[in-house]
């Protein structure tokens, strides 16, 4: 008999006791004066008054209890053949003497330290030194090259700069620091100092008086055995600021405060993942989304279990049995991935050989999140691993799952389609565009959640309280916006269908279109531009840009998308996966000039669609359709 009912219920009835008691998973330096104070931040601050540290929770105080030599981390990597376990007391002295680097480079509580890093164990390492002195950290991803790099290091105004010297893609080494350089070079505000990691597979030159040898120092503090300790922080203060994709090229910093995030994902390490201290949990995601920050690092640590740290890829890394490798050697009890890594391994692997060559028998559930988990994906991964499914639903701004089947509290029948209920602490509605709550159940509408958030999810956006409000507070008062378009059916189970912003989700990676569009328009041969998202098989979708030339544009179609295609990759990232550009006559518009994107959308898709009301010209869509073709028919003929 599932739980979930009889605490959502009890959620309902009491919320403060239901945070009281979960906050008893956490040691404080000072309790709160008040459990939730709704005249602080902008919609309200939990564990107002309260004093904490979260590398204290994560690892000081499993020393403390006798946990110093069991293994806290695993860094795995096939791709390099890497294979490491730290244990708690390893991790603790790697992580007080970066703490202690940090503060010798003159960095405090509260300044801001941008983490670039590959996925090795030293970015889990910085993250958890950031926390320790109360430096609030701000990962980004690492597929992420220059531009979106100095955006995020000028917008956060980063004190110092943690990095490494490569990163490694099958294939192919990324050398980090002409990337960090170049992001640098483009930002007005300079960091003071960037501790770089060498990397055996490619070292890079450091710059003198700015760049420091991580390893060097780390090691020379611990040899002197300077550990740093840790800082008392307010619960309110913020733990971290990750970037996340808005509508337009300025990403969104969201802030995670200490007191509630530690309290939120403690909750739910045990009550939705099923996960008891010392067990083994595996999140296949990496440092740079939030997954990475919630389930590979503190998640996990904060309850005592072990992470894994995993450096390749599902499937070339060397092959498609690599997940299962990993589960059976480290004894993994549950793994959470993305459903694009399963619909790789399903292409490689359709009858799950790989699976019946490992001993599965410690592994207990497999958790899908970061993008729509179809059906046929998941019921494929129930066939061939013999194991619950639970797809489940959240985002960067919330931190941890809205909508899921609660395998903790016990299972509840699995709905295809659906990440599952709704998880306590979260009130969700759907609403119509005018903001009326939508009755009929498997209604279509906004899914929106109640205010307030409950704790652990973002308060604000950093520096930037006005554009928080305005973004996710300010269309449905009352409500936060998820921006996400769904409905709930007559047993309270969540459906998410797609987007209601220009988001995209790419293999799991969320990506705005808006800032590739500022790209796109910066080629000389484009006079205006749309870049929309296309379903795609493997990666759920993939963009597709839209241009229109200038007049007297004199390169060809061909040459042209080739130079887009490396401008993105260059600003961007590789990861944005920008392969095809579609050179039309017009795009179609409103009459008040709006670029009519979801019906281009619906056009690339093959999907029906309707002429738009609002539309000038309804000529301008069949003009889309054939150029979409044309370009169709040269990828087939190339
Ligand atoms: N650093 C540098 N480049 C990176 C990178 C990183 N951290 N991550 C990805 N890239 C590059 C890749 O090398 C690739 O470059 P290419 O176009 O030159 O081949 C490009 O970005 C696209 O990468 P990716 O999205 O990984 O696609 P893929 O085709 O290489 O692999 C999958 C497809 C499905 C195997 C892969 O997308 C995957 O594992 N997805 C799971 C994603 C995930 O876990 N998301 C987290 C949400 S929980
Ligand atoms: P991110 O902030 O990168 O985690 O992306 C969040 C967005 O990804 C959500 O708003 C959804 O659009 C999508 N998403 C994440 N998980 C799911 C899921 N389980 N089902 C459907 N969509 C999802």
């Amino acid at each position: 008999m599932s739980r979930y009912h009889e605490t959502y219920a009890n959620w309902q009835k009491n919320p403060d006791k239901f945070w009281e008691d979960a906050a008893q998973a956490i040691d404080w330096i000072k309790p709160w004066n008040k459990l939730f104070d709704p005249d602080a931040g902008v919609y309200g601050s939990w564990f107002v008054g309260a004093e904490c540290n979260t590398c204290y929770n994560a690892l000081d105080r499993h020393i403390a209890a006798g946990r110093g030599d069991q293994i806290a981390l695993i860094h795995d990597s096939p791709i390099t053949g890497a294979l490491r376990k730290y244990t708690f007391n390893e991790v603790y002295e790697e992580v007080a003497a970066l703490a202690t680097v940090l503060t010798d480079r003159g960095v405090r509580k509260g300044d801001p330290v941008v983490i670039y890093m590959p996925m090795v164990a030293e970015a889990a390492f910085a993250m958890l030194a950031c926390a320790r002195i109360g430096a609030p950290h701000s990962v980004v991803f690492g597929g992420f090259a220059s531009k979106e790099l100095a955006t995020r290091v000028e917008d956060v105004k980063a004190a110092a700069i943690i990095s490494a010297s490569c990163g490694i893609e099958p294939g192919r080494t990324i050398a980090y620091k002409p990337l960090l350089d170049g992001a640098i070079d483009l930002c007005t505000h300079e960091p003071d100092c960037c501790i770089i990691l060498q990397r055996p597979q490619l070292e890079c030159d450091l710059v003198e008086g700015r760049d420091i040898d991580y390893r060097e120092a780390v090691d020379a503090a611990k040899a002197e055995k300077r550990f740093t300790d840790c800082v008392a922080v307010q619960a309110t203060d913020p733990l971290y600021i990750l970037y996340t994709s808005g509508t337009t090229g300025q990403p969104k910093g969201v802030v995670r405060d200490n007191g509630g995030h530690m309290v939120a994902l403690a909750w739910s390490m045990g009550n939705e993942f099923g996960i008891e201290p010392g067990e083994t949990f595996w999140a296949a995601s990496d440092v740079g989304w939030v997954v990475g920050h919630s389930y590979i690092v503190y998640g996990p640590l904060l309850i005592g279990a072990t992470t894994i740290l995993f450096e390749g890829k599902p499937v070339g890394t060397p092959d498609a049995g690599t997940f299962w490798r990993i589960i059976s050697e480290h004894k993994v009890r549950s793994f959470f991935t993305a459903p694009t890594a399963f619909r790789a391994i399903k292409k490689e692997d359709p009858d799950g050989e790989f699976i019946r060559k490992y001993d599965l028998s410690a592994f207990r559930c497999l958790f899908l999140a970061g993008e729509r988990a179809d059906p046929e994906t998941v019921k494929w991964a129930e066939d061939k691993l013999r194991k619950p499914v639970v797809d489940h639903w959240w985002q960067t701004e919330i931190g941890y799952p809205v909508s899921q089947n609660p395998y903790g509290l016990g299972l509840l029948p699995q709905r295809y389609g659906s990440p599952g209920v709704i998880m306590p602490g979260f009130e969700v509605h759907i609403l119509d565009d005018e903001g009326r709550r939508v009755e009929k159940p498997g209604t279509l509408g906004n899914v929106v959640i109640k205010l307030p958030l409950p704790p652990g999810c973002l308060p604000t956006l950093w520096n930037a309280d006005a554009r928080f409000f305005e973004a996710y507070l300010s269309e449905f008062p009352g409500y936060y916006k998820t921006a996400d378009a769904g409905f709930i059916d007559k047993d309270g189970y969540l459906f998410i269908m797609s987007r209601t912003d220009d988001i995209i989700n790419v293999a799991g990676h969320r990506l705005s279109t808006g800032a590739m569009e500022e790209v796109v328009a910066e080629h000389p041969a484009v006079a205006e531009c749309a870049v929309i998202g296309i379903s795609d098989p493997l990666k759920g979708q993939v963009p597709c840009g839209f241009i229109v030339l200038n007049r007297g544009a004199r390169q060809t179609e061909e040459e042209i998308e080739k130079e887009i295609i490396a401008s993105i990759r260059e600003k961007i990232g590789a990861v944005a996966a920008l392969k095809k550009v579609v050179v039309v006559l017009r795009l179609p518009k409103t009459r008040s000039g709006k670029i009519l994107r979801a019906t281009m959308q619906k056009i690339a898709n093959n999907g029906e669609w309707v002429v738009p009301p609002t539309i000038d010209d309804p000529d301008v869509l069949d003009e889309i359709g054939r150029a979409l073709d044309e370009r169709n028919r040269r990828a087939v003929s190339a």
